[in-house]
């Protein structure tokens, strides 16, 4: 171990050189060593203190969270003189005049302090180090297990694909729009991140309903029509069991994307804030993409054509039917919607 040392009194530091020298390595504190050594004791008595008071304390500075002890040695006349807060910079105090027995106890004390605090310092930087590993391992089965949800969405809006007249486009496009209107209206990206995974499964429900009614050409009979606007409930049947973020968000999209915010919606007639804020993101989103599509009543409308039925109403859409401050986020951001929906056919 290395000590440090720097006394002026001649007597004293020749006691201490020759009682320590040659167990350890001694030095004579020099105004370059001291951060540059890596001292294990400094040993100085109170006018060198003062001298390098700047230096030492840059030096215990920089070897926490070890701790480099400093002795200092002082004549019992500045017993009374010294101020407390010299204890914030050093562990222990010799008075002068030094016995040999009292120097060897008190050394070995503070060599004793030093060599715990470096094993304290391993154990610490060992701990850091099994916490950053356990991060990193969370981290990677989070991501796993995001993946596998993902994944079970994707099977689930499969098998509603088989049944559905939709495009799996359409399924896609959905999850764009809702994020992007979620981004500007909630600022929330885990608010947003689900609704881009969650918004897919918003027509699951159709898995319910006959092909024969699904598919069918020709108009809808009323109890056809009947039958179709049960498939929010049932899409809310086979998601509710779910217990994640997204699950339950999907959930909600399923049972309220018909639901119109004047009231006038299915399945159960719902308004204003009582839809679900995914909800409500969802039934914009959907009518939009419905407008832009071709369907077996209609042709595609154009960009414009679309944005003018949702903001100014035809005889089947009504801007009513719409969260008034989503209407707004549609209308200052159109421009993007028309993006997710030319990116998506070229
Ligand atoms: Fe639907
Ligand atoms: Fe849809």
């Amino acid at each position: 171990m290395k000590i440090g040392l720097a006394i002026e009194n001649k007597t004293n530091l020749k006691l201490f050189v020759e009682e320590f020298g040659l167990h350890y390595d001694i030095v004579l504190l020099t105004e370059n060593n001291i951060l540059n050594d890596n001292f294990d004791l400094i040993i100085v008595d109170r006018l060198n203190f003062d001298y390098y008071k700047s230096k030492i304390i840059e030096a215990k500075t920089d070897q926490k969270p070890s701790i480099l002890p400093v002795l200092l040695i002082v004549e019992q006349k500045y017993r009374k003189r010294l101020k407390s807060e010299i204890f914030d910079y050093i562990e222990d105090i010799i008075w002068i005049p030094v016995y040999k027995d009292e120097i060897i106890a008190r050394v070995q004390n503070m060599l004793t302090i030093r060599n715990l605090s470096k094993k304290q310092k391993k154990v610490t930087k060992s701990l850091n180090e099994d916490k950053i590993k356990l991060n990193q391992e969370l981290k990677i089965k989070n991501k796993e297990l995001k993946k596998r949800i993902v994944e079970a969405i994707h099977l689930l809006v499969k098998a509603s694909e088989f049944k559905d007249v939709e495009t799996s486009e359409h399924i896609k496009r959905v999850g764009k729009y809702a994020r992007l209107v979620a981004n500007i209206h909630e600022r929330d990206s885990n608010f947003s991140i689900n609704i881009f995974y969650a918004a897919p499964m918003h027509d699951i429900g159709k898995i319910g309903i006959p092909e024969s009614i699904l598919l069918k050409n020709g108009k809808l009979t009323n109890s056809e029509f009947k039958k179709i606007k049960e498939h929010p409930s049932i899409g809310h049947k086979i998601l509710q069991e779910g217990n994640t973020e997204v699950m339950k968000m999907g959930t909600n999209i399923a049972l309220h994307h018909h639901e119109y915010y004047d009231g006038s919606g299915y399945p159960e007639g719902l308004s204003g804030k009582d839809i679900s804020l995914e909800g409500r993101i969802m039934t914009i989103c959907d009518v939009y993409d419905a407008l832009r599509s071709e369907r077996p009543y209609k042709k595609p409308y154009s960009h414009d054509k679309a944005i003018d039925i949702i903001l100014n109403g035809d005889e089947r859409t009504s801007p009513d039917q719409f969260d008034p401050n989503l209407l707004d986020i549609l209308k200052k951001n159109h421009k993007e919607f028309d993006n997710i929906y030319k990116k998506s056919i070229i």
